[in-house]
């Protein structure tokens, strides 16, 4: 039992997560998500996610006490995502943070739900070899980042090498698979629609992969393109009274995606020289992107480390991982004055 014991509190989206560890070790992680009241506008609605957030947050804090067998008497410290994320879903965890926080007299520190993101797999695979490129795909961002010090006190902290010009792959997948008339989240049935797929089936666009566009955006991503191809390609199949073979949309759709993020992450190693990648956001949960960054990981000899598909959506646990780490460096708690802020970088 090494470590401080750390409360963690995530509602930047559509999740409301508490998570409780112990430095490395996870001892609880509750997740109560409002995804399915969503599903019918085809994407989240900050509104709804706001009084979700507002209804699950206390009953979610129960729940991760008691699988932890904590007392809240007893943490060390809380920590909470101030940002980005939704606004009006941000400030109900940071309200329960910070009341909590004064309650208990417990020292509170704000955090950045994307370096969480990347944090999660300290509880997997423990202590991270810096630096390393970590790979961020989520519903909001895709990100190449070079972490150097997760916790942000010392050292460079996280340098972001470049990111999505236009959708987040996550996004594109979620709009793609609205486009063929599936339901919402993307992610989740595009992959399982893949898996009877053809990937080589049809040959759609990788975004800023070549020529000048790769040159000057050697690290940045384009999905808009992949997407509007797609809705083409569906619309002359069905103009022309053919069927649209879904799980070859789904397969060869994905496979694009997959394919420019593992080769520009394995690139973005090689360039500064990283022997470790690691992979976090919802899209990291993906099976096709897991395999093919093995695959290239291991012929280019860079370790992979992928937290389990669980960890890798929004999550309290990584929240409060992060939390130990600020607290293990010696980091300075946030005052009452910490506010959420939606566009934190
Ligand atoms: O990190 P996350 O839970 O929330 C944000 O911070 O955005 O990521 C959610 C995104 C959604 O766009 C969802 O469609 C995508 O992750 N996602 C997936 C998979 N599971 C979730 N995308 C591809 N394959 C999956 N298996
Ligand atoms: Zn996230």
């Amino acid at each position: 039992m090494t470590g401080p014991l750390v409360l963690g509190i995530e509602s930047s989206c559509d999740e409301t997560g508490v998570g409780i560890v112990r430095g490395h070790e996870l001892l609880a992680n509750e997740v109560a998500s409002s995804v399915e009241e969503h599903a019918r506008f085809g994407g989240v609605v900050p509104e709804i996610a706001s009084r979700a957030h507002l209804e699950a947050m206390l009953p979610t804090l129960e729940r991760a006490c008691a699988t932890a067998d904590v007392d809240l008497t007893e943490v060390d410290a809380i920590a909470v995502t101030a940002g980005p994320g939704l606004m009006g879903a941000l400030v109900v965890g940071v309200a329960a943070a910070k009341a909590l926080a004064f309650a208990l007299d417990k020292p509170l520190y704000g955090v950045n739900h994307l370096a969480g993101h990347v944090a999660v797999d300290l509880l997997e695979h423990g202590p991270l070899p810096t630096p390393c490129v970590a790979l961020l795909v989520s519903g909001g961002h895709t990100s190449l980042l070079l972490v150097d010090d997760i916790a942000g006190v010392a050292g460079r902290g996280i340098v972001e090498l470049g990111s999505t010009i236009d959708d987040a792959a996550g996004e594109a997948y979620d709009k793609v698979a609205r486009l063929l008339g599936l339901p919402y989240p993307g992610g989740p049935v595009v992959d399982r629609a893949a898996a009877t797929g053809d990937p080589r089936a049809i040959a759609f666009p990788r975004g800023l992969t070549s020529g000048r566009d790769l040159e000057r955006h050697r690290f940045d991503f384009s999905f808009s393109g992949l997407k509007s191809a797609v809705a083409r390609w569906v619309e002359t199949r069905e103009r022309d009274g053919l069927d649209v073979p879904l799980p070859d949309v789904a397969a060869s759709f994905q496979e694009a995606v997959c394919d420019v993020l593992t080769a520009k992450a394995i690139d973005a190693c090689a360039a500064t020289g990283a022997k470790h990648l690691l992979i976090g956001g919802g899209v990291a949960a993906n099976g096709r992107l897991r395999s093919l960054l093995a695959e290239r990981a291991d012929a280019a000899g860079v370790t992979l480390r992928t937290p389990r598909p669980g960890l890798c959506t929004d999550n309290g646990a990584m929240i409060a991982v992060l939390g130990a780490e600020v607290v293990n460096a010696g980091g300075r708690p946030s005052g009452p004055e910490l506010g959420a802020d939606s566009s934190l970088p």
